[in-house]
């Protein structure tokens, strides 16, 4: 992949320029970027319902966009299991009511370490979303399968920071009304942050919410109402030939899945060690 990155690096397939010399709008580059997000709707299965959009700005600028586009300036729920999603609640206070409506914070000797079941949650009656992180990197939790918010009696969108862990299995999309990802983790170079949001949540931003950051704006514009990161898209299309070449993300989270029982059954040889304290490993 970095190989071909190189190979290409003063040529691209012989148009006589480098991806970083093209223009965003010129011909060649619209063939990276449509062969790119062709390449990540398949592999994730994303639905016609969803709009992908490339942006900029990371996840923790996304805590801002998100409300920004989604709250209507009221009330939106957060489930806090990690550093992650209080940061994303504390951005969203900015914005409008943030009601923490499950926590793992009093998680005994060490914080922050379960999930608080979903049927456990005090879901708002009137909350705009749900905001989760499915999988909290610092703290290690990662949320093995999405909430079923209707099942819970919640019509409100549910809505995840999924930066590290994309890719690595499957997404129950049926369950999800936005979901977001910094591609630094898993996808390619940062500067690049990943949007799919079903399209019945568009056109809703706040008057003060930047053009460039309202996802109606974005999507209307093929995620070039601004220049996109472009060469952060030409390296993630290349990560997304290797994982179609892998078997897709169905094969990588059986690798995954290999990966964590061996680690697991390693770590639990060591039992001093704090991976082995975890009631579940995080990462995949
Ligand atoms: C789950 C999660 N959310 C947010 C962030 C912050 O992302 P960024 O630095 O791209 O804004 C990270 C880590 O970098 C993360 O792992």
């Amino acid at each position: 992949m970095l190989a071909q990155a190189a190979a290409e690096m003063l040529d691209w397939r012989g148009s006589g320029m480098g991806v970083m010399e093209m223009s965003h709008r010129g011909r060649e580059f619209d063939e990276i970027f449509a062969r790119t997000e062709l390449r990540l709707r398949e592999l994730l299965a994303v639905p016609a319902e969803f709009k992908i959009l490339f942006m900029q700005g990371g996840a923790i600028a996304e805590n801002a966009i998100v409300p920004m586009n989604l709250s209507r300036g009221g009330v939106t729920d957060h489930v806090v299991t990690g550093l992650w999603s209080i940061k994303t609640r504390q951005e969203a206070l900015r914005y409008g009511e943030a009601h923490v409506v499950a926590s793992n914070e009093a998680d005994g000797a060490a914080n922050h370490t379960t999930l608080p079941a979903p049927a456990t949650w005090r879901l708002s009656a009137n909350a705009s979303y749900v905001h989760v992180c499915s999988n909290e990197t610092i703290n290690g939790v990662e949320m093995h399968e999405l909430p079923d918010l209707r099942a819970l009696g919640c019509d409100a969108p549910l809505v995840m920071d999924c930066s590290s862990h994309i890719g690595s299995r499957p997404i129950e999309w049926t369950r999800v009304g936005l979901a977001y990802a910094g591609a630094q983790k898993n996808i390619g170079p940062s500067g690049l942050t990943l949007v799919f949001v079903r399209e019945d949540l568009l056109g809703h931003a706040l008057p003060f919410c930047p053009s460039a950051f309202d996802y109606a704006v974005v999507a209307a514009n093929g995620s070039m109402y601004n220049t996109p990161p472009t060469y952060s898209i030409y390296i993630a299309g290349l990560v997304f030939e290797w994982m179609a070449a892998q078997g897709g993300v169905a094969a990588l989270e059986q690798r995954n899945i290999e990966k964590r029982r061996c680690c697991t059954t390693q770590s639990m040889a060591r039992p001093s060690t704090p991976t082995a304290s975890r009631a579940r490993p995080a990462r995949a």
